[in-house]
């Protein structure tokens, strides 16, 4: 008997994929093994998407070989990929919203007349859920369904297909942490009834909880293959990941704030839904002080970033410097030097059809030297541009890439830079570092921190509740619009702000 070596479900050697001016994946190995569940890690733009898109016939590696269970594969297409039990489940999901859950995952497949037998599927689609704890109702329409039922779709949908090996693209960055230990117990049963799943992710803890091995990408370059999860550190991970170590606790400098740039008094708004949002909340921001807001999604954060940004009317006055600029514009806000680094980075933070240079003078087009009465001196512009890139270490090819090609980290540090540029007196920061991983995160908030500084008061609303300890001055928790209490974060206590988060006040806690 001739003794070769059991093979494996996926085996990627020596892949090569370019991109005009970058070397996405530099002779990358990585190989799934049966049954496991292999994290794939790497900063933004480490490369991890392309890699695996290649596994998923999206892309054609310039060299390197692909094996699935052993048998070496040269893809053309997704359907090639496919065909041999190979599933991905995108980051952006690409479902129909006006079609049922079942009409989605018999999308493109040929069932005959399936539409003909509609229920038939829908009793195939809930045999599935359960057999892998899946739940979502194959009759509605998906633009009924949250954000989490819609990534379950995605998996039945690749499952349908007949997937044995399963790439998930960061699937946790949507999720409440619910739904993750839902998505973890359904990654555990799959894998129990013989799939493998290769698993991307930022964040150890979830990398620790399900993965059994790891393979870390650092700008294209494999920094581990195959590494066994057991004893990996939180620095180890963060080494391998950007190539230092990573300090975890950013420097805040001792200082004493000056005068109140920031104060709101008594102000109350409303929803989108019309239901009340702000409810009488005062609070004060100070020169140079970092107030970090704290509670769970939803208690009035967005609305109060959109009020004092002019972009949401209220009742009450905003003072800053003393001038009232409640229901005002946006305008308004901004010539009163209020910077504003907004929850959505690609729609209100970015024009994503936009060059970086572009991008970068959207609030100064109008001032000198790159304005002038009547036109935009665009060389100004483009050194402007060239200078923040550098400045701010803002990886792109060139300042005429388009901001939609910049990974999460580097697009927010384009957003930062145009803004810190502005020279603000107060900074509304609203989730700055939410789904960058450790390096972006660090560098953003270095960049809050030098703001604080420079003598900005910063307004910081962050779900993170270690983020709000290491950067803020003081803490204020909101829940249904108000303020349940406001502290010291150097000697606040985790247990408290999280009873403020769910309702509880200071004096009662
Ligand atoms: N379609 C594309 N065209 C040009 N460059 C791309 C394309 N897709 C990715 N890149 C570049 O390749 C690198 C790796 O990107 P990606 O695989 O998306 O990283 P990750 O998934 O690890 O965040 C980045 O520099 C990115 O800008
Ligand atoms: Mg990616």
């Amino acid at each position: 008997m001739t003794s070769s070596p059991p093979s494996h479900a996926v085996e990627m050697k020596d892949i090569v994929i370019r991109f005009p001016g970058v070397l996405a994946n530099d002779r990358v190995n990585l190989t799934l093994k049966h049954g496991e569940i292999h994290a794939l890690l790497g900063e933004n733009g480490a490369g991890k998407s392309t890699l695996m898109s290649a596994l998923a016939g999206l892309y054609k590696p310039s060299s390197g070989t692909m094996r699935v269970h052993g048998e070496l594969v040269d893809f053309n297409s997704p359907k090639d990929a496919i065909a041999k039990g190979i599933g991905m489940v995108y980051q952006h999901f690409m479902l129909v919203p006006t079609q049922t859950v079942t009409e989605n995952i018999l999308l493109g497949l040929n069932e005959p007349k399936f539409f003909m037998d509609l229920p038939k599927y829908d009793q195939k689609i809930r045999d599935l859920q359960d057999q892998f704890g899946l739940r979502v109702d194959p009759t509605m329409k998906v633009w009924q369904l949250s954000v989490g039922e819609q990534q379950r779709v995605e998996i039945l949908k690749t499952l349908y297909r007949g997937a044995d090996v399963l790439i998930m693209d960061e699937p946790t960055a949507v999720l409440a942490p619910q739904e993750i230990d839902e998505l973890m117990n359904t990654m555990r049963s799959m894998t129990k009834q013989g799939k493998s799943i290769i698993f991307i992710s930022h964040k150890l803890n979830e990398v620790t909880a399900v993965a059994d091995r790891l393979t870390v990408l650092r700008k294209g370059v494999a920094t581990a293959e195959g590494m066994d999860i057991e004893g990996l550190t939180g620095e180890k991970l963060a080494e391998l990941m950007v190539g230092r170590k990573v300090i975890f606790r950013v420097e805040k400098k001792e200082q004493e704030p000056g005068d109140v740039v920031l104060d709101l008094r008594e102000i109350s708004a409303q929803n989108n839904k019309g239901v009340r949002a702000l409810n009488k909340l005062s609070l004060k921001v100070h020169q140079g002080e970092i107030l970090g807001i704290a509670g769970v999604a939803g208690n009035g954060q967005s609305e109060l970033a959109e009020v004092i940004t002019g972009m949401r009317g209220c009742e009450g006055s905003i003072l800053i410097n003393g001038e009232d600029v409640a229901n005002t514009e946006p305008s308004a806000a901004i010539a009163r030097g209020v910077a504003h680094i907004p929850e959505d980075r690609t729609g209100v933070g970015s024009a994503p059809n936009m060059t970086i240079t572009e991008n970068t003078i959207m609030k100064n087009y109008r001032d000198q030297p790159i304005g002038n009465k009547w036109s935009i001196n665009f060389t100004e512009a483009r050194d402007h541009a060239r200078g923040l890139k550098d400045a701010y270490d803002i990886l792109a090819p060139n300042v005429r890439t388009m901001a939609r090609k910049l990974s999460g980290g580097n697009l927010q540090k384009v957003i930062l830079a145009r803004e810190i540029t502005t020279n603000p007196k107060l900074m509304v920061a609203m989730q700055p570092t939410r789904g960058l991983d450790v390096g972006a995160i660090e560098s953003i908030q270095r960049l809050l921190l030098e703001q604080r500084e420079a003598g900005t008061a910063i307004l910081l609303i962050s779900e993170e509740l270690e983020e709000l300890l290491t950067l803020s001055d003081r803490i204020a928790v909101l829940h249904e619009g108000k303020v349940m209490g406001i502290m010291d974060a150097e000697n606040a206590d985790v247990k408290e702000i999280g009873l403020m988060m769910t309702g509880t006040k200071r004096s009662d806690a």
